[in-house]
C-alpha cells in the first residue's frame, strides 16, 4: 500500500482498518480524450466508519464528482475496490448493485434531482416503496421527516412549489428516509446562499449523527468542511490530507 494511501486510512478514532465501515483501496479511473488518456484517479484510498463524517474538497476537475459516483456504484473503477460493511461492492453485478444502492446508499446533489410530477411526500417515500414499504407506511414516514424539517405544511407541493432551501431538504429526507450506511453528497448546498446552506448542511448532520451513517461530503466551503469530522483533499487523483 503506498504511503498516501495509509495516510488516507488513518481515521479521526484511530480505529483499525478492520472496523471501518467503508473502506476504499486504491481506485484508479481514466477517461479516453482525444489528445490521450485522462487520468483522474489515481490511487485513491480511505476509510470511514459507522457515522464519520468526511469532507472532500479539490480544484474544479479533479474528479471529485467521479470519485462520488464510483463510490456510489453509478460509475465503475478501471481498478481497485470499494468495501461497504465487508462486501467488496465493486465487483457485484448491475442489477446487484442497484438493489444494494436502494439498501444501503443514500445521494444528495447540488440541484435536488426530485420527481417534478411528485409531491414533496411521494418523492421521500419513494426509496421506501422501492424497498416494499406499504404506500401507507411508506407515506407515513415521510410524512414523519418532513415534519421533523420543518416542512409539514409543504409535503403535498411539487417541487416547482418549493424555496430551494426547502426542495434541499426534501432531497436530504428523500436520500434519508430509508436509514442508508452511506451518504453521498455532491456540494449539496452548493445552489443555495449562505444561511440556507448553513441550514440543510445542519439537517444533513444531524439526522446522519442519530442514524449513524457515514458521510463523504464534496463541498467548496471551507466552513462547512471545517464542521465536519475531518477534511482530505483531492490533488492529483489522490485524497490526502493536505495539498
Ligand atoms: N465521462 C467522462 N468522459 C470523459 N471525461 C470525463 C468524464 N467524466 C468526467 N470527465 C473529466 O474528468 C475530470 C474530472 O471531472 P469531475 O469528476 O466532474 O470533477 P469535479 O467534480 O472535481 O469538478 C474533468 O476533467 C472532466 O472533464
Ligand atoms: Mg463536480
Amino acid at each position: 500500500m503506498s504511503k498516501t494511501a495509509m495516510a488516507g486510512r488513518v481515521s479521526s478514532t484511530e480505529s483499525t482498518v478492520k472496523d471501518a465501515l467503508f473502506d476504499v483501496t486504491e481506485l484508479h479511473k481514466g477517461f479516453a480524450a482525444p489528445a490521450g488518456m485522462l487520468n483522474i484517479l489515481q490511487g485513491l484510498s480511505f476509510s470511514l466508519q459507522e457515522g464519520e463524517f468526511l469532507a472532500v474538497v479539490g480544484e474544479s476537475g479533479s474528479g471529485k464528482s467521479t470519485m462520488l459516483q464510483i463510490l456510489g456504484t453509478l460509475e465503475r473503477p478501471d481498478s481497485g475496490e470499494i468495501r461497504l460493511d465487508g462486501e467488496p461492492i465493486q465487483a457485484l453485478s448491475s442489477s446487484r448493485q442497484a438493489q444494494l444502492r436502494n439498501q444501503k446508499i443514500g445521494f444528495v446533489y447540488q440541484a435536488h434531482h426530485l420527481i417534478p410530477e411528485l409531491t414533496a411526500l411521494e418523492n421521500v417515500a419513494l426509496p421506501l416503496l422501492v424497498q416494499g414499504c406499504s404506500e401507507k407506511e411508506g407515506q407515513a414516514r415521510a410524512a414523519a421527516l418532513l415534519a421533523r424539517l420543518g416542512l409539514a405544511e409543504r409535503q403535498l407541493h411539487v417541487p416547482s412549489k418549493l424555496s430551494g432551501g426547502e426542495a434541499q431538504r426534501v432531497a436530504v429526507a428523500r436520500a434519508l428516509v430509508a436509514k442508508p450506511r452511506l451518504l453521498l453528497a455532491d456540494e449539496p448546498t452548493g445552489n443555495l446562499d449562505e444561511k440556507t446552506a448553513l441550514e440543510v448542511f445542519g439537517i444533513l448532520k444531524q439526522l446522519c449523527r442519530e442514524e449513524q451513517a457515514a458521510v463523504v461530503m464534496v463541498t467548496h466551503s471551507m466552513a462547512l468542511a471545517k464542521r465536519c469530522d475531518r477534511i482530505l483533499y483531492l490533488h492529483n487523483g489522490r485524497l490526502v490530507e493536505r495539498c
